[in-house]
């Protein structure tokens, strides 16, 4: 089924909020990647982004609220260092990982105690989410809007390539350009003494550490964790589940990889001041780390849709975002 993209006039964007009111699902842009909506308190439209995204329903959803004011209705025993947080980067591109509420139902967080909750910061999703909430919804679950183990939506466009053909006919996209950040959100777990990164983002390490005044606890330093066995299954030793942090995740069809130099035939992505040898496709030419994140999805979606068997990647060095491009980059290239 084909999809239309609609433009966000106030308007749409009103419809959408009802169509989520009435158990459908609304794919809309944040300002990390786009995310596929649900009603995060009906289990059936939930029940929906799991068979439209074909992920395991044992994985957790993010419920998207329009501010931090929202946070005492999903989790509870919300720590000081987690308060600090919410004010210091919502709206924004990070997601806490709270002690659940009695209005989780298991459905969204895959049977664990806690709960994942973010506020984005890109009008359109404000917008809606304020919309959605004035109608009496709770909260928005999300996950990229993106078939289970690929590469994240940063266009509508993508969103439409992905899912069209899973969509209902009341279903709707939402437009909102290309998104700012291009990466997924930092998600931070707020469980314990002291916060801990469980998937690297825009919202750094530094910047937390800055914000609570504590140390990190390190599982790992942000990068990819090796709780996970060859096959890409989660130990059972490990109690909380993040789905990208699969070894194999974020991928596009042709194969990735790293520290190589390209051949003829071959994509490339690296840094504007690295050259482009003989014969090889340039598939983005960043200027900045910041700029990196954003094109990176849509450049391995060109990939795909060039029908390249391989793509050469030169990561970006450093800290910042850079250590999210390492680590989503890690995984598109594992496995394959
Ligand atoms: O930037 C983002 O975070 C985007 C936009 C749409 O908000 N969303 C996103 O959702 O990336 P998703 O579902 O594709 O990835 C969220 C990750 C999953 O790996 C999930 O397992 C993890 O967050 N997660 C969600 N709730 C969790 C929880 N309670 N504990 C641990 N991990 C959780
Ligand atoms: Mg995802």
């Amino acid at each position: 089924m084909s999809h239309f993209i609609l433009e966000p006039s106030a308007a749409a964007i009103q419809a959408a909020a009802a169509s989520l009111m009435a158990g459908n699902l609304v794919a809309f842009p944040t300002e990390t990647v786009y995310g596929l909506g649900a009603d995060a308190s009906n289990a059936a439209a939930v029940a929906r982004i799991y068979s439209v995204k074909g992920r395991p329903v044992d994985h957790p959803l993010i419920v998207h609220v329009a501010s931090a004011d929202a946070l005492g209705k999903w989790a509870k025993d919300v720590p000081e260092y987690a308060i600090k947080l919410a004010r210091d980067f919502w709206p924004g591109p990070m997601t806490l990982v709270l002690k659940r509420s009695k209005l989780v139902g298991d459905f969204i967080t895959g049977g664990q105690d806690t709960v994942g909750v973010r506020v984005p910061e890109h009008p359109v999703a404000l917008a809606l989410l304020e919309a959605f909430e004035n109608l009496g919804g709770k909260g928005v679950a999300a996950p990229s809007a993106n078939r289970f183990g690929h590469v994240s939506p940063t266009t509508a466009q993508a969103v439409r390539d992905e899912l069209s053909e899973h969509l209902h006919a009341d279903d709707q996209i939402l437009n909102g350009g290309p998104c700012a950040v291009g990466v997924e959100s930092t998600i931070i777990d707020c469980t314990g003494a002291a916060p801990q990164i469980l998937r690297p983002g825009a919202i750094t390490a530094a910047m937390i550490e800055t914000s609570t005044a504590l140390q990190m606890m390190k599982k790992s330093d942000g990068l990819i964790s090796n709780s996970t066995n060859k096959k890409g299954e989660i130990d059972s030793f490990e109690q909380i589940r993040v789905s990208g942090s699969l070894e194999t995740h974020y991928a596009p069809k042709a194969r990735v990889f790293l520290c190589e130099t390209p051949v003829n035939g071959q994509g490339f992505i690296a840094h504007a001041n690295i050259q482009t040898p003989e014969g090889v496709i340039r598939l983005a030419s960043p200027r900045s780390d910041e700029e990196f994140a954003q094109l990176l999805y849509s450049a391995l979606r060109q990939a795909d849709s060039l029908g390249l068997a391989e793509v050469v990647v030169v990561q970006p060095i450093g800290i910042g975002i850079a250590v999210a491009i390492r680590d989503r980059l890690a995984r598109a290239a594992n496995g394959r």
